[in-house]
């Protein structure tokens, strides 16, 4: 008897801690700020130097700088400087531009760890977003946290939504950023 009833209770806190770790009233947050924008990258192959908006800056051993390594490009980074712009077209005028890096830190799948700022300088916004976490390539929709802004973006926090809108082989790609700030001042 006794130890039936205790098995009870933790099969009780058991599902209050499960509860508590998947909030099921996430969908009742609504964004204070949204906007959809658009970057693109053209990575430095050995022969797009004038085109190119992002270079790899290290490779694991055996690989070089020019060529993303094999095995799903564990241990390469890269810096970028991409336009940002408002449709998906890569000719449209900037509004700003996406600065960071991305890490390949996945050895058996394409994932990448991005820590990029939107410095966005328009009519519409003047200010940075910055933006982190883990990008598993291979899911459609990926979600990374926006952990801070300034100008415009002042103490804002919320969670993007990207997904690879475009890509052309391994020099170019597009991402589509859908910004939800949960917290705007
Ligand atoms: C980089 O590595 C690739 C693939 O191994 C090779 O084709 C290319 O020639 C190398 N480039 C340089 C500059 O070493
Ligand atoms: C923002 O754009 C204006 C107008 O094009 C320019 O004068 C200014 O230098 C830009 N500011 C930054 C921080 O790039
Ligand atoms: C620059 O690279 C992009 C992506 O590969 C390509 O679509 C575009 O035509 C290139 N522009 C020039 C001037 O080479």
């Amino acid at each position: 008897m006794e130890a039936r009833s205790s098995s009870v209770l933790i099969f009780f806190f058991m599902f209050l801690a499960i509860s508590s770790a998947f909030p099921k009233n996430k969908d009742k947050y609504k964004p204070c700020k949204h906007l959809v924008l658009f970057f693109h990258d053209i990575i430095y192959n050995g022969k797009n130097a004038a085109n190119a908006t992002s270079a790899i800056v290290a490779a694991p051993q055996g690989s070089n700088l020019t060529i993303l390594a094999p095995n799903s490009h564990f241990g390469n980074i890269a810096v970028f400087d991409d336009p940002i712009t408002l449709d998906n077209n890569l000719h449209s005028k900037p509004v700003g531009r996406a600065q960071g890096m991305y890490i390949y830190d996945t050895k058996n799948t394409f994932t990448s760890w991005l820590g990029f700022s939107f410095s966005l300088n328009s009519t519409d916004y003047q200010g940075t977003i910055n933006f982190i976490g883990a990008d598993p390539i291979m899911i459609k929709y990926r979600d990374i946290s926006i952990v801070g802004g300034t100008g415009d973006f002042f103490m804002h926090r919320g969670v993007a939504t990207i997904d690879t809108d475009s890509y052309e082989g391994e020099v170019y790609f597009r991402l589509k950023v859908d910004i939800k700030f949960y917290e705007c001042w």
